[in-house]
Parts: C-alpha cells; structure tokens; sequence
C-alpha cells in the first residue's frame, strides 16, 4: 500500500525489548523495504529524561553499523527516521500522549505533493502491565485519529489471571475496533511455528500426521530453556514470573499448534478458533503437578536473582517452572504434556517434543547405554519427533535403523535430521529468513492479523495456568537451582511420576473448562 506518511511508535523504548527486538526488527524491516511506501516516522516514547541521540546511543548497543557502505547508508538513513518523544507526565496521564499526538501531527503535515493519500499510525504498545489500560484509553482519546488509518499492537502480558485479562478485554474491546487490535504473541511468529502446522497439515499429513495423537505417543515435552536471568529486567519479571512470561502464552500456542484439530482455513478466524477449541479441552493444571524454582548464584560473577538490584530480597518469583497438563479430547485424553521453562540453566534451548510409546513387539532391543532413565526402572524411548527453534531451527525425528554394514544385526539410534535452512530455494527473496518481530510488524503494518493472538485466546489461556499463577508461583516458597546448571532435579521426577502412571494406566480424569 502507498501513503503520504508512515508512523510507527514504540511506546516503551527505553525497555530491554524495545533494545533487543523491537528495535532492530525494525532497522531490518527498513533495510529489507517492509515499510509501506511514503514518508516514515519512528517515534520512541518512553516515560525516561532522553534526547534522540541518547536513544540512538542505546539502540546501536544492538544494531551495529555495517561494514558495507551500501548498508552503511541504510543504516544513516534509518537513524535518520527515529525519534524520540518523551511520556514527561508518565505513561498514566493524557498530557503525554496530547504531546505524543502533537509530534505526530505535525510530521504529517509535510507531505508535499502527497495530500491526498492517507497516513498510517502504528502504535505498539510494549509498556509495564500497570499502565496498559491507561495507556488504552489515553491512546484512543489523544492519538486516534480518525481521517488517518490507526493501528494498534499489543504485546503480551494480556492480564496476569482470568479475571485481569477479561478486564482488559472488555476495556479494549470497548475502545478498539477488532480489525484495529493486534495482540502479539511472537511466538507465533516464529518459523518453527509454522513448521508444525506445514507437517500436520500440509502434504505430509497422510504419511505422517497420525502421529499426532495418544495412539502413537507416550508424553510430550516442551522445553525453554535460557542462559541468560532476569538480569536488569526485575521489576517486570519479579510481578510476573516464569509462569506468565512464556509458558502460559508462548509454550501454550507451541502446544496449540501441534495438538489442535485442522483450522478450516489458514485465516485469523480459522487458527484462533482452532486454538480456542483446543484450550477448551485442556484441563487446569493441578498445584500438585507443579514444580517451581529460583536460580541462586553460579560460577564466576553469576549472581543469585534475588541479588538483582532491580529484586525483592525475599522474592519467591519463579524462575523455572515445570508443569504437567491434560488434555481432555479422544485425540489426546491421558498423554501427560510436560512443559518446563526456565532462565539462568545450562543451555538455550526451545523446542516440542513428541515422544513415541516404546514397541513393545520389536524385534530388536536397543543397548542400554542409549535409553534414557528418568527414575530408576522407568525406560524413555528414544523414538521422537522434535520441532525445534533453539539452538538451531529444525526438524529431528530420532529412531533407531541397523548398524550400517558388519555382519551382525544391531540397531542403533539414528536421526533423521532437516536443518530448516537447508529447504531454501535458491530465490533471494523468498529465502529471506525474517526475525520473528520483523515478520509481526510487517503483518500489521500490511493490515494482516493472521499470526496474532485473539483476545479470547488470550483469556482462555489463563484458565489453563489459573491455579498455578494463583497458588503456586510466589506463594509456595521455589526450590532453589544453580545458576548454569540444569534446574531442580524436582522437575524430571515429575515427568516421571505422570509417565509411570499413565503405564499403569491409573490417570486421573482432570476437569476441563465449559
Ligand atoms: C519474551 C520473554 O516474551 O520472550 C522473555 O518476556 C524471553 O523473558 C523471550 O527471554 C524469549 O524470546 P525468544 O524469541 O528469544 O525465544
């Protein structure tokens, strides 16, 4: 699309996202040409005494100037398009946004020879969770303007429980046109996402989609895992949590994802409705199938969370959670669904796993030492299929074929491996391999909700993790880890205790929402 003026606000620029992602997504979504074209604005607001040039100090922290001086000179112009208006009275009080609206304002007023073409204001509202619904309402009465086309973004969390984020529904949704809304979940960005969706529901699905279900597997895992805390980040993450920062959203739409029945289209309306039916079949997760943790200090300069300057010194924030869910459907009644997530352990990584049910009339017998033991007598089999985004993007299904040549017949573990990158095509284009955040931006800027969150979604989510977020994380004292280590050991026992017991077949019939 074409017009006189592009706008695009990051509210909440002086934050660790706006450095790490919201920022240089942005720089490439310039260099790449996602911008629709006319004239474009970046403005940065945030609550900090700051110039633009203090802001741009911070912003080439992450976005380093290229060697190449065709890219150099993408690189001046970008900086050249930033801004910075400062939220002077705060993020809570309309003065600041009358003065974020004059700002805009006047940058659509030079347009030249463009009168005519409409202007576009995207405002992405990356702000504390306090402020949000202030926030809502200022940015409607102060910036909607209704002879320019107005957007909204919104980044998670949507609430902290059922009855916040249906609060925040209902007050969105009074002030917002739904087309105008976009709820981001990056997560749903992400190309593994996709992956999942492409293998159940494209050509494959007849080979391999029927693995999909209780009938062929034995639990599923999902992993995310950092090496890196909540460094600087605390007074964010000590309100939130493990629990609300990924897991009740970002390893939920994994989850959704890959246990889902087949959207009717590949519309907003069809995934998000796809994905509510499934959350509707999953059952609370009970206390007791909870694990909680807090990293204390590591080797070296790693200092325990709780010495964080930005911590409580008493936190019972949790910085690793493990959990196990139901989910209550014939597809899936009885597979135990181990999430776990954590930050400040031994690796980066995130990824689904289903892992197969052992056969049990195989003719071969795997040797010992590549089974895996969580418990003592409890065997794992090694059959599984892994989506993976970290640390790299790909697609593993690990089984086990006979020992290439020699003369005896010995299997051994083999995996079949697709390295995602390896499937591209040869065209420049087509193979640009966007960021997540780049991809969101350019939908919304297209005008495209496809891969953002519903604000029903967002609620039905909750219900999931209610009794957790409620009686568990920051009320029950966290079981302490290392920092650089793999977490508390509480967590493999319980995807142990929930594998033993559906062999023995004595699940318990978990409860589901209406
Ligand atoms: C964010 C969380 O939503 O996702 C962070 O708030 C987390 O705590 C991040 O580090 C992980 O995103 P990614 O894309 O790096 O996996």
């Amino acid at each position: 699309s074409e017009y006189a003026h592009v706008t695009f606000v990051v509210m909440g620029a002086s934050g660790d996202l706006a450095k790490k992602k919201t920022f240089p997504c942005l720089y490439r979504n310039f260099c790449h040409g996602d911008f629709p074209n006319g004239q474009v604005s970046i403005l940065g607001f945030a609550r900090s005494k700051l110039s633009t040039e203090d802001l741009h100090k911070k912003m080439k922290e992450t976005i380093k100037e290229p060697q190449d001086p065709s890219e150099k000179q993408k690189y001046d112009e970008f900086f050249k398009l930033v801004e910075y208006v400062r939220a002077e009275n705060g993020y809570d009080h309309p003065e600041s946004y009358a003065t974020l609206e004059k700002e805009m304002s006047k940058r659509e007023e030079n347009i030249g020879d463009a009168k005519g073409k409409e202007c576009l204001r995207v405002l992405y509202v990356a702000l504390p969770p306090s402020s949000f619904e202030d926030a809502a309402k200022n940015i409607k009465q102060a910036c909607w303007n209704t002879e320019k086309v107005n957007r909204v973004i919104i980044e998670k969390p949507f609430g902290r429980d059922t009855k916040s984020a249906r609060e925040l529904a209902k007050t969105l949704t009074g002030l917002y046109n739904k087309a105008d809304l976009f709820l981001v979940d990056h997560y749903l960005g992400k190309e593994i996402a996709k992956q999942i969706l492409a293998f159940r529901f494209g050509e494959s699905s007849t080979a391999l989609g029927g693995m999909f279900s209780r009938n062929s597997v034995e639990y599923v895992a999902v992993q995310f895992k950092e090496t890196f805390g909540a460094e600087g980040r605390g007074g964010y993450f000590d309100q939130f949590g493990i629990v609300r920062d990924v897991m009740e959203n970002h390893l939920m739409e994994f989850i959704c994802f890959a246990t889902m029945e087949q959207p009717t289209a590949l519309t907003p309306e069809g995934l998000s409705e796809a994905r509510i039916n499934l959350l509707k079949s999953v059952a609370t997760i009970k206390p007791e199938d909870v694990v909680v943790g807090q990293y204390g200090a590591g080797k070296g300069d790693k200092k325990a969370y709780r010495e964080d300057e930005t911590v409580q010194d008493d936190s019972k924030a949790s910085t690793f959670a493990a959990a196990v869910l139901y989910i209550n459907n014939d597809r899936w009644s009885d597979v135990p669904f181990y999430l776990m997530a954590g930050k400040a352990l031994d690796e980066d990584r995130v990824e689904l796993t289903l892992h197969f049910k052992d056969n049990q009339k195989s003719l071969f017998s795997l040797p010992e030492a590549h089974v895996k033991f969580f418990a003592k007598d409890l065997k794992l089999p090694h059959n599984s299929l892994t989506f993976r985004d970290k640390p790299a993007e790909e697609v593993v299904l690990a089984t086990s074929t006979k020992q290439h040549g020699g003369y005896a017949f010995e299997l051994a573990p083999t995996e079949l491996k697709l390295d995602l990158k390896s499937t591209r095509s040869g065209d420049k284009d087509k193979d640009y391999d966007p960021q997540s955040y780049e991809f969101l931006f350019k939908a919304a800027m297209e005008n495209d909700q496809t891969w953002f969150v519903d604000m029903k979604e967002a609620e039905v989510q909750w219900h999931v993790w209610e009794d957790v977020v409620t009686q568990v994380e920051q009320v029950v004292e966290p079981v302490m880890y290392e920092y650089g280590s793999k977490g508390p050991k509480e967590a493999d026992d319980l995807l142990a205790k929930h594998v033993q017991r559906r062999r023995q077949g004595s699940t318990a019939p978990p409860t589901t929402l209406e």
